[in-house]
């Protein structure tokens, strides 16, 4: 891994977390002047999983991109003749004529590897209306609501490659790890597929930290 990111720490850091200029460096114009490196909202475990199943993937769409961290490492580890699809409204900046956060991501996609990046600015579920490509790997890690991580399923799954892969972020439960039972992927991977692991077709293949990929591919 070239790109230099800051990695979520298992067990957190509570020391640095509470520090004044630690918590201050955590606005996204110091990632996009080079005053530090991206925040990731994932561990390295999870970052070196996705660019593992970036590797043979051509065509990679992202769903929720923050300051670019995983959208980076996808990049960096996907073909280079491939095409990276990243789609986040980048919605919640407080002064939006600066958009640090989108900035941010821009510069940190933009210094790794060579595949071509497709911007999309908009919400999943308005990016998906006229979507064209078939996808080799998807990532969800959009809006975290139970009923919008189904509605990303839904609508998203359906373009994915029958041998494609998809990876929820997020979505489960491991030791000293943030997320719990009432997350909205945690949920729904539980109802959708631990509940039902045969959902037609599409079943768990790996898990890594909170991160779960399932396929319709089988397991050798
Ligand atoms: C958890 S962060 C993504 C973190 C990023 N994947 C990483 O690991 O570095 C969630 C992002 O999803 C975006 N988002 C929220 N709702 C969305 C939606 N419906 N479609 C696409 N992006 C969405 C937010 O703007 C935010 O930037």
């Amino acid at each position: 891994m070239k790109m230099q990111i800051q990695f979520v720490e298992i067990p957190p850091n509570q020391v640095k977390s509470t520090s004044p200029l630690f918590r201050m460096l955590q606005h996204p114009v110091f990632a996009w002047v080079g005053l530090r490196a991206p925040i990731a909202q994932h561990t390295l475990a999870e970052h070196q999983a996705l660019m593992r199943h970036a590797r043979t993937a051509s065509a990679i769409v992202e769903i929720g991109v923050a300051e670019g961290a995983s959208a980076a490492g996808l990049r960096e580890a996907m073909p280079a003749d491939g095409t990276l699809y990243l789609v986040d409204p980048f919605h919640l900046s407080r002064i939006p004529a600066f958009n640090f956060l989108k900035r941010a991501a821009r510069r940190a996609v933009g210094s790794a590897g060579s595949a071509s990046t497709v911007w999309i600015e908009s919400f999943s579920q308005e990016a998906v209306r006229d979507w064209k490509f078939p996808i080799d790997f998807l990532l969800i890690d959009g809006d975290h609501r139970e009923e919008a991580v189904e509605r990303d399923w839904l609508d998203w799954s359906p373009v994915v490659k029958g041998d494609g892969v998809v990876a929820f972020h997020d979505a489960r439960l491991f030791p000293s790890g943030w997320p719990t039972p009432d997350y909205g992927p945690v949920r729904f991977i539980d109802r959708a597929f631990r509940q039902r692991p045969n959902n037609g077709a599409w079943s768990i293949i790996e898990e890594v930290d909170s991160l779960v990929f399932v396929s319709r591919r089988k397991l050798s």
